[in-house]
Formats: structure tokens, sequence, C-alpha cells
């Protein structure tokens, strides 16, 4: 990667807070990028923005809450008040669905589970594809889950919303290849992040079952998620659109 490819872009990333998010925030900032770091907990998104400019990049700390239009809009509003436009989206935040199978699932955890993971990502791309469109192209990866490419038991609507992030992603892809908006997602598998530690338990036990799941017996770092959405946004990744990027351990290969 050109060490210098993303000095002065602008990253939007929701999520931002916590886990992946994070840690994909801090290594655009590392690289140079004008980070802005959303999250539906301001004072997260703001610390995230913190860690960025301790470590000398410039960053931005927004509360946005991802299933608000007008949240999204405020934010990408905000982001080009701030950097004057905007390069790359990554569309992240997310939350986890209580393991049960289909016919004890609710119909409000169905709608939050949708609203936050999916319908989250159209809301994005509707407001950043007109932004990318003005600067003549960019890269969004949307973060879809090993979820997206297996069924999983007891994680219906999380499957659901994670194969639905894959065809969007898909669709979106081929809408704008010719305009140089490259859209791509990602697909994690078992990742150290809060959000596992709650699916987890976070005890000795859960983790164990968890990471029984990976073929190289391990978690994934949420830095290793974020240097393929690095990849992904990079000109190493310039030919790559529509493409969902499996990065677990080899957790699905097998199945
Ligand atoms: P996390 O729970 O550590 O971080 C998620 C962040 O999203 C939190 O800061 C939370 O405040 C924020 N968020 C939740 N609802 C929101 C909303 N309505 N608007 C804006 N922000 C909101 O989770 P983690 O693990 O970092 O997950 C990030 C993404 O990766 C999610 O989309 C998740 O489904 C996906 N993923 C995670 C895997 C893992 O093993 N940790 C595996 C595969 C996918």
């Amino acid at each position: 990667m050109n060490s210098n490819e993303f000095v002065g872009k602008v990253a939007f990333i929701t999520g931002a807070g916590s886990g992946i998010g994070r840690a994909t925030a801090l290594a655009f900032g590392a690289a140079g990028a004008h980070v802005v770091a959303t999250d539906i907990n301001s004072d997260s998104a703001q610390a995230t923005a913190d860690l960025v400019e301790h470590e000398g990049g410039r960053a931005l700390g927004l509360c946005c809450d991802v299933t608000l239009s007008d949240d999204i809009t405020a934010a990408l509003t905000a982001t080009v008040d701030t950097f004057g436009r905007l390069d790359i989206a990554f569309n992240n935040a997310g939350i986890e669905q209580p393991v049960a199978p289909l016919a004890d699932i609710s119909e409000d955890s169905w709608n939050r589970v949708v609203a936050v993971n999916l319908t989250s990502v159209f809301l994005c791309m509707l407001h950043q594809i007109p932004l990318l469109l003005q600067t003549g192209g960019g890269a969004i990866i949307n973060t879809s889950s090993g979820a997206g490419v297996i069924g999983i038991r007891g994680q219906s609507a999380y499957t659901a919303v994670k194969h639905g992030v894959i065809g969007m992603t898909k669709s979106a892809a081929l809408d704008y290849a010719a305009a140089g908006i490259r859209v791509n997602a990602i697909c994690p598998g078992i990742i150290e992040t809060p959000m596992m530690d709650r699916f987890s338990g976070g005890t000795a036990e859960g983790r164990a079952r968890v990471t029984a799941q990976e073929p190289v017996g391990r978690m994934g770092r949420p830095e290793e998620i974020a240097s393929a959405v690095q990849w992904l946004a990079s000109d190493l990744g310039a030919f790559t659109t529509g493409h969902a990027l499996v990065i677990d351990g080899g957790q699905t290969v097998g199945l």
C-alpha cells in the first residue's frame, strides 16, 4: 500500500466508538486520513476521535444513530463542513441478536436488528453516494459477517440482515461502478470486541466455545479487520468492487 495514499482523505465511520469501528478509525488516522468517528454513543465516538488525535491524526467525533436519516445527513454535513469532502465510508455499526430459534424471536427484536444492521446501510449509502459523486468517486465498505455467507442456528434475524448487506453491496457496486464508486463488504469471523464479549457471555467457557469455531485456534483482533478495510479502500483494491471479503481465520471454510 502506498504509505501516503490516505493522507488528507476523509474517512467516515459508523459504530466507531468500539471494537472494529474504533480500530479502523485508528488505522485510518495513523495513515493520515481525516477521520469522522460516529456512534450512537457520543462519548465513545468522541473518545475514539480523541485517540486518533492523540496519535497525531485529525478527527471529528459525532453522535449519529444510523437508524435515523436525519442523524446521518447531519453527520455527513458536519463532515463536509469540517474536512471539505467525503472519500471513504465504512458502514459498520451493528448489534447482535439474542440467540433464539426463529419462532422465539420477537417482532421488536427482528425490527431492531433489521433497522440497525440493514436499513442503516441503505440510509448511509443513500446519503453518502451523492457526496462521493460530487468528487468523482470513492470507496464504500459495508460490514457484513460470516453470518452473511452461512446460516447459523439461533441467528435467523442476524443472518438475514448480514446476507442482505452483501446483496445490497453487490447491486450498489453495479449501480456506481462506472461512476468511480467501489462498494464492497467485509465478513469478519469471531472478533475480540465488546460485542463478542456480550455474545459469548465473556466467561472462560463462553470464550472457549466461540474460539472453538475458529480453525486458527484464536479470535481475530479488530486491527486484523481494519487492515482489510484499508486494503479495500486503497488503490491496491482499485479493481475490486461488489466483493464480500471473508476475514475469519477459516471459520466458514470447512462448513
Ligand atoms: P461493538 O459492539 O464493539 O461496536 C459496535 C458499535 O456500534 C458500538 O460502539 C455501538 O454503540 C454502535 N452502535 C450500535 N447501535 C448503533 C446505532 N443505532 N447507531 C450508531 N451506532 C450504533 O461491535 P463490533 O464487534 O465492533 O461490531 C462491529 C460490526 O461488525 C457490527 O456490524 C457487527 O455485526 C459486525 N461483526 C462483528 C463480529 C465480531 O465477532 N465482533 C463478527 C462479524 C461481524
